[in-house]
């Protein structure tokens, strides 16, 4: 990012309060909304995180491989833009197939499988489902995630540290403490529906509804074209956080921040996003071919 442009957008954010990420913390001072717009996000249940890891097998990319943005969107929503590098070695099938299947298993690189939305981010990554197997518009899915755990740093132009390929897996798992992970950076989305799902596009969306009526006020959308020539996969996301309504979106990026400074909410996202979707180069592939052995399309 430009450090102009950055500088810009320090300016908007330093209105948000900031966020201590240690110690106790009170979950009803950590997002002063309610319904309807969006509900407690917080993890409570140990029950949801993977009893355990796998290693961190590869390193994840860093966010300066990616072109990115967090612009403000509207008044008071926010937009994140991110158009990864070339991911060698993935097909279009195998790309779609994953987001299709991510609540079920798949081949890891040791030999096992596992919930393919653990082999999506080793680290991160803790519970996925949907009510729709495979995949389909209209289904609703649940995401429980921490993003950038055991990461140090706090992002708006200072890259992250995180701990590479070969350390331990800082991943939570059912054993830890709830005291370690109660006041992270924390998803916990179990209303997001499908709005899209096509050879080239997953849409995902959560529905904010008032008695004048519904919105989409929380978005993200992957958008993907290989090259054959090149056998890279090309991917852009596309997060927005607001509908535009002024008012109304404040409490929604308060929902979505979820007692985290919002420009940093938004970059913690957008590394979360470039190690995902990077790492595919690593395993997907693979993985596709071993549960589709007969495919002819996507090698
Ligand atoms: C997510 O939040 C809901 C309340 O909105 C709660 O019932 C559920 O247990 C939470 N999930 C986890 C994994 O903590
Ligand atoms: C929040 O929860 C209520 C009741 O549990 C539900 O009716 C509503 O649809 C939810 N809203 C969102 C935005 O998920």
């Amino acid at each position: 990012m430009k450090s102009a442009a950055l500088a810009a957008l320090l300016l908007i954010a330093a209105a948000a309060p900031a966020l201590a990420l240690t110690g106790t913390c009170d979950f009803s001072q950590r997002s002063p909304i309610g319904t309807p717009y969006v509900n407690n996000t917080k993890v409570t249940d140990a029950g949801r995180l993977p009893a355990s890891r796998t290693p961190l097998w590869w390193d994840f990319r860093t966010l300066q491989s990616a072109t990115w943005a967090c612009t403000k969107k509207g008044l008071n929503g926010w937009t994140l833009t991110i158009t990864h590098a070339p991911i060698p070695g993935v097909t279009k099938e195998a790309f779609k197939w994953m987001w299709a299947n991510l609540a079920t298993k798949a081949l890891a690189p040791d030999g096992n499988t596992y919930p393919m939305f653990q082999l999506l981010h080793l680290r991160d990554h803790a519970f996925h489902d949907s009510t729709a197997k495979p995949l389909k518009v209209g289904a609703t899915t649940t995401w429980v995630e921490f993003p950038l755990t055991g990461c140090s740093g706090s992002g708006k132009g200072q890259p992250w540290t995180c701990p590479p390929a070969g350390s331990a897996n800082p991943g939570f798992v059912q054993s830890s403490p709830q005291s370690e992970w109660q006041c992270l950076d924390q998803v916990n989305a179990t209303t997001t529906k499908v709005m899209l799902f096509s050879a080239s596009t997953v849409k995902f969306g959560t529905q904010g509804c008032i008695p004048a009526g519904c919105a989409w006020i929380i978005t993200t959308q992957h958008r993907w074209i290989y090259s054959k020539p090149k056998n890279v996969l090309s991917v852009k996301t596309t997060l927005r956080v607001g509908y535009g309504n002024p008012t109304n979106d404040v409490k929604i990026v308060d929902g979505w921040r979820n007692g985290v400074d919002a420009l940093e909410k938004c970059e913690r996202q957008a590394l979360h996003f470039v190690e995902e979707i990077g790492s595919t180069e690593h395993w997907l592939q693979a993985a596709y071919k071993a549960a589709n052995p007969t495919a002819t399309a996507g090698r």
